[in-house]
């Protein structure tokens, strides 16, 4: 049986049924996905009921899985995978205005995951097991459209600026200090292009995130408030999609070109699992580019 592909949105994404992703896929399948994610973005895979093994197994498909990294109030029990998780070991839901609560919120700003990194992921893969009755979305937005949006001058502004990312400053904005010395040692600042290029196909995506601090060689306080409101212009309704998750839903989304954020949920009220794993890319997104001091 071949697998069937449909728009998500008009913009990106496609949702993909005829496929059990528990099972070997053959080389002509596993290129279509590749063709598809490369042009598409973002790939949804509904009923997905699939174990660890077989979750890190199709990833691998597409590249090196990477291993991640133990971030505050969350555990993960295994290699590879990341479980972005509510409650803790002895079973007890975490409380609204607790620490590890607090920090999840940054979750729900818009992000690409690790753009604090010098090398961010390609591409994250989320899968559902338990999900809360009501929110606890994940929102996405084409960072393509969000470049194919800006006007020719803004474009031309843009298409050989530098942004400067950092951990620190995301959690900055959230209010509180969750950067360990060792952790702010570990992310120091890192220089990425404002407009990154698909390597196939050419496609521009305007690469912003709630990392990103400022422009470099631009004010830093009016760089900051620029990329701000291009993260709201790129977060926008007409290029965004709402995912509603299922238990099973299984989704891969291409970090050079999409944003995504959570919306809240009651924390304290349902449990929510999602387990995500994360492809790594071979090479920094420019050259020289950490930095040694924000
Ligand atoms: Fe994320």
């Amino acid at each position: 049986m071949q697998p069937s592909i449909c728009a998500l949105t008009p913009v990106f994404g496609v949702k993909i049924k005829n496929i059990d992703l528990s099972q070997k896929l053959n080389c002509g399948i596993i290129d279509k996905l590749k063709e598809a994610f490369e042009e598409h973005s973002l790939l949804l895979f509904p009923k997905q009921y699939i174990t660890d093994e077989a979750h890190v197994a199709f990833t691998e498909h597409f590249g090196v899985s990477e291993r991640p990294r133990k971030s505050f109030g969350s555990y993960h029990h295994k290699p590879n995978i990341n479980v972005v998780i509510n409650y803790d070991k002895e079973g007890n839901l975490y409380k609204a205005n607790e620490p590890r609560a607090r920090f999840r919120k940054g979750q729900r700003m818009w992000h690409t995951d690790g753009s604090y990194k010098s090398i961010p992921s390609i591409a994250s893969i989320l899968r559902a097991c338990i999900v809360p009755p009501e929110g606890g979305h994940t929102q996405f937005a084409s960072l393509r459209a969000a470049w194919n949006g800006l006007s020719k001058e803004d474009q031309n502004r843009f298409q050989n600026r530098t942004a400067v990312h950092h951990y620190a400053h995301s959690r900055r904005q959230m209010n509180i200090k969750f950067l360990s010395d060792e952790e702010a040692k570990k992310f120091p600042p890192v220089r990425h292009p404002m407009m990154r290029a698909n390597p196939i196909n050419g496609k521009k995506a305007l690469y912003v995130s709630s990392y990103a601090a400022y422009i470099e060689g631009e004010d830093k306080t009016e760089s900051c408030k620029e990329l701000e409101m291009l993260l709201r212009f790129a977060g926008q309704k007409r290029f965004a999609y709402d995912h509603k998750w299922q238990v099973g839903d299984l989704v891969m989304y291409d970090n050079r070109s999409c944003l995504h954020r959570a919306t809240p949920y009651p924390i304290d009220k349902y449990p929510r699992i999602l387990r995500r794993t994360n492809i790594a890319d071979n090479h920094p997104t420019m050259k020289n580019n950490i930095l040694n001091a924000l």
